[in-house]
């Protein structure tokens, strides 16, 4: 892909997301267009809570970074382990949500797009959540790269990504074939954009994380997640 189709892309997907902030969360609590009923639900909030239950243990951290923090569903759960907390975005509108939730003024939020920020110190966690399924591909390693040089030396990562089924995503949403790293996604209003989200095999993860030089556990939840946690090895 050409530099120039990257930058669109990282535009794009940007703009989905400032046009999305107001309807995210429905993704995330399974309502709307998001909900597939009782049984459904019920298994993705387990598996949710399973999910925060392997972060809370990771607590008390002193310095804190979480990466494409959105409207702040996992912010709420750093604050609670951490002593100082970053959290950068690419939307103004999603930091906006995030910081209109209780407990924020304990938040430096940073508005930045990641393909060009550059932390200013070193992280003991560093959290991302959704986010690394939006990096292209060609940009996987650089951006690791970016997390290792924001790393205190015994810093780690957590993080958390969607695994491949169909149930996580809106009705009017069909999922690509699982090796197809753009997509089409339409907001509530029907708007369209192309954007970036590549599903990842946990132990292939695993393995090309290692060869980057990370010891990182890449586990499922179940059905609807992926998290991984580690460091630098
Ligand atoms: C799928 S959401 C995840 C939000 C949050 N981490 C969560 O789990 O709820 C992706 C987030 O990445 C942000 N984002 C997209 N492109 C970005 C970029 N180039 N730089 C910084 N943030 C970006 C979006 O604004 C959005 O908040």
């Amino acid at each position: 892909m050409t530099n120039d189709k990257h930058q669109k892309l990282i535009k794009e997907q940007m703009e989905y997301y400032s046009g999305r902030a107001s309807e995210y969360d429905q993704w995330f609590l399974r309502q709307e267009r998001y909900d597939k009923g009782e049984l459904v639900n019920a298994r993705w909030l387990k598996e949710v809570a399973s999910v925060r239950t392997e972060l809370a243990a990771l607590g008390p951290v002193t310095e804190v970074l979480e990466l494409a923090c959105g409207t702040g569903l996992w912010t709420e759960e750093l604050l609670k382990i951490s002593s100082s907390l970053t959290a950068v975005d690419g939307s103004a509108e999603m930091i906006t949500i995030n910081k209109s939730k209780p407990g924020r003024d304990k938040v430096n939020f940073v508005q930045a797009n990641l393909f060009e920020w550059q932390a200013q110190k070193k992280y003991d966690l560093i959290f991302f959540s959704f986010w690394l399924s939006h990096v292209p591909p060609e940009k996987f390693n650089d951006f690791w790269q970016m997390v290792k040089e924001s790393l205190t030396p015994n810093g780690q990562v957590f993080f958390i990504d969607s695994l491949y089924t169909q149930e996580s995503t809106a009705f009017n949403q069909k999922l690509r074939g699982k090796k197809d790293t753009i997509v089409s996604r339409v907001l509530n209003d029907g708007t369209e954009f192309e954007i970036v989200k590549v599903f990842y095999d946990p132990d292939q993860l695993q393995k090309d994380l290692k060869n980057l030089g990370w010891n990182v556990n890449v586990l499922k939840s179940g059905k609807y997640f992926l998290y991984g946690g580690g460091g630098v090895i």
